[in-house]
């Protein structure tokens, strides 16, 4: 069902933020094209089933938020939510007779997001990764959701990419009149593939150099990290201060939804900021929709002609190399690699 995914299906799958899921309320959304019915029952517990009908295919829905019963509105059979057959209507003798069951998935809150594990029957071996590093009460956060049309692979690279925040974002994350040169520090792991900005004295927009004083030193790391996720840290002045956490889902082909949470501590600040994050953050996003949207277009339009990289762009060649290697099942060495970029951003 999910064989698009390969060795993918092994990781947990950001579907939504918590919040999305009220109680006695049912959701459909979907993952790499699989139609998922979820819902939270009457105990807030959340529950994740294939959104088709064993009959006859139609979309299902919940009844009964208690007993968790799942009816399908299109000649009205029942199933239990481990999608075991409970009700023929039309013909209740033939219950036992047919044998039937839904694929459910495991689903499980973790941080403020719903994580799905794409698999039926399989009990995951672990948790969803936890982020840590981001809790307390110093840390404000904000969650948002924004779709896009282009593949999980080009979205997971634009967040990863500094390379177009002077140009694509001029003067709200870069400015590109004032670029600072950066050395990155490219490693390739396992588990990751992280890049990590050297330290340096720089002028981020925000107006937060008035806030955090002139001399602003700024380290940042971005890091990709199986099946889709991008996680973007900001360390001003020796302090963790900025954290993006980004879920990159391929709904259907061609349609990603970003499922972000942001974490930000700026003592008395945060909440001024987190009052202007919403405005700014829309704006970033519509801008990188808008170019993401035409870049696909073009990569379909053109497939076969060839693109001119440079060595920046090996960050993202190594991220799509590790996602193929997991796809494709292939042992990925344990040895990590370590490499030295320079960028002017
Ligand atoms: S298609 Fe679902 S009951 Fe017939
Ligand atoms: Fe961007």
């Amino acid at each position: 069902m999910f064989n698009k995914l390969g060795g993918l299906q092994n990781y947990w799958f950001v579907i939504g933020h918590s919040s999305e899921f009220k109680k006695r309320k049912y959701q459909k959304r979907k993952l790499s094209g699989v139609p998922i019915l979820i819902w939270r029952d009457e105990a807030k517990k959340l529950h994740a089933m294939l959104d088709v009908c064993a009959h006859k295919k139609s979309p299902l829905l919940v009844c009964d938020y208690k007993q968790n019963v799942v009816q399908c509105p299109y000649h009205g059979w029942k199933f239990d939510k481990e999608g075991k057959l409970l009700e023929i209507p039309s013909s209740p003798h033939l219950k036992e007779k047919i044998k039937c069951q839904i694929d459910t998935f495991p689903v499980v809150e973790q941080d403020g997001l719903v994580w799905i594990f794409p698999q039926q029957g399989v009990e995951p071996q672990q948790l969803p990764m936890a982020l840590n590093d981001c809790k307390g009460k110093a840390w404000g956060t904000y969650f948002t959701t924004y779709d896009f049309e282009t593949n999980e692979e080009l979205l997971i690279e634009n967040f990863m990419d500094s390379s177009h925040t002077p140009t694509i974002h001029n003067k709200i994350i870069r400015d590109d009149q004032k670029k600072t040169k950066h050395t990155i520090t490219l490693t390739t792991a396992q588990d990751r593939v992280e890049a990590s900005y050297a330290e340096t004295q720089e002028k981020i927009a925000f107006g937060l150099q008035y806030i955090l004083g002139k001399n602003l030193k700024v380290t940042h790391t971005d890091t990709f990290l199986p099946p889709n996720l991008v996680k973007v840290d900001y360390v001003m002045n020796g302090i963790l201060r900025f954290n993006a956490f980004i879920a990159c889902t391929e709904i259907d082909e061609g349609k990603t939804r970003a499922i972000i949470r942001l974490s930000l501590k700026f003592g008395l600040l945060n909440p001024m900021i987190l009052s202007i994050i919403p405005f700014l953050v829309k704006k970033v996003l519509k801008q990188d929709f808008l170019i993401t949207q035409l870049q696909f277009q073009n990569m379909n339009t053109f497939s076969n002609s060839k693109m001119h990289h440079i060595d920046y762009d090996g960050i993202f060649n190594k991220v799509n190399q590790l996602r193929q290697n997991i796809r494709e099942g292939k042992n990925v060495a344990a040895k990590e690699t370590a490499k030295q970029i320079e960028i002017i951003v």
